[in-house]
């Protein structure tokens, strides 16, 4: 595995690689990789000849400083991981390298950007679609591959795909669980014992959803969202939001709409921030 810190050395080599006829798949990440990293490596591997992984912890999308500097960050053993899942190429840039002095190009997708985590999390979403576009700049991959753990992100990235028409193909994989059901995150390490119990409230509240629409016939989202919360309070867990929204606008609906329909959820745990969903 080629592991490349600067952005020319990354575009020389990929370019050559293209120019070959070798089909590249990208998967962008921010490190502290985990099985569900391995999962999106996996499927990107089963793309194209040629599998580059990206491993930047983005300032731009941190609006808590704190939440920043106790990001859980482990080089060696992420570069170890991605090796043996088969990556082709890690680019590993600095934070100077891909912000230089001057830089002032930011790229927003209205609207979707400003809602659920985008609320919570201003200029979030600012930062991400920054990034993931000077990323596919600098990579040009055919394929992206990405975890739908974060939903809105998904959709945020689709949207910026379709509205400047950039010929990447992107997918999306299914979030990938602890073995009790917690959704991996790289988060997760920071967890208390009990902050993680809380945190599993999340996958009971989830789960709950989907036995009251499938066996009890329960479309009406205010009913379903004040089981939600009921799980999530009585477990300890902050509950920070949970919608029900159309997969497409990511507008809040009154009922379900069955295969379109998104439950979304976000708790603190103490310091820690967690999200998760599920598609019903
Ligand atoms: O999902 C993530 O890990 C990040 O938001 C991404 C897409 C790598 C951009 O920094």
């Amino acid at each position: 595995m080629e592991v490349i810190r600067q952005i020319a050395a990354a575009k020389k080599l990929l370019r050559e690689e293209s120019s070959k006829g070798r089909s590249i798949a990208f998967v962008p990440t921010m490190g502290a990789l985990h099985p569900g990293h391995r999962r999106l490596i996996e499927v990107a591997r089963e793309k194209a000849d040629l599998v580059v992984l990206s491993i930047f912890v983005n300032p731009t999308q941190f609006n808590d400083p704190e939440d920043l500097q106790n990001y859980p960050r482990d080089e060696e053993a992420d570069l170890k991981m991605a090796e043996e899942a088969g990556v082709d190429m890690a680019f590993v840039p600095t934070v100077e390298e891909m912000y230089p002095p001057g830089f002032l190009t930011s790229a927003n997708v209205a609207r979707l950007s400003s809602k659920l985590e985008g609320a919570s999390r201003p200029g979030h979403f600012r930062g991400v679609c920054t990034v993931v576009l000077k990323l596919l700049h600098i990579i040009r991959p055919d394929y992206m591959v990405l975890g739908l753990k974060d939903a809105q992100q998904f959709t945020i990235l689709q949207h910026l795909l379709d509205d400047l028409c950039i010929d990447t193909e992107l997918t999306g994989v299914p979030t990938v669980r602890e073995r009790d059901g917690l959704a991996w995150s790289s988060r997760n390490v920071l967890l208390t014992k009990k902050q993680r119990r809380q945190a599993l409230s999340m996958y009971r509240a989830l789960k709950r959803t989907h036995f009251l629409v499938k066996k009890q016939g329960i479309l009406h989202t205010g009913e379903l969202l004040q089981a939600v919360r009921s799980v999530i309070q009585t477990s300890g867990a902050e509950l920070d939001y949970a919608e029900i929204v159309s997969r497409v606008t990511l507008e809040p609906l009154d009922h379900v709409e069955r295969g379109g329909t998104y439950v979304l959820l976000a708790v603190r745990v103490g310091k820690v921030r967690l999200i998760d969903n599920t598609r019903i």
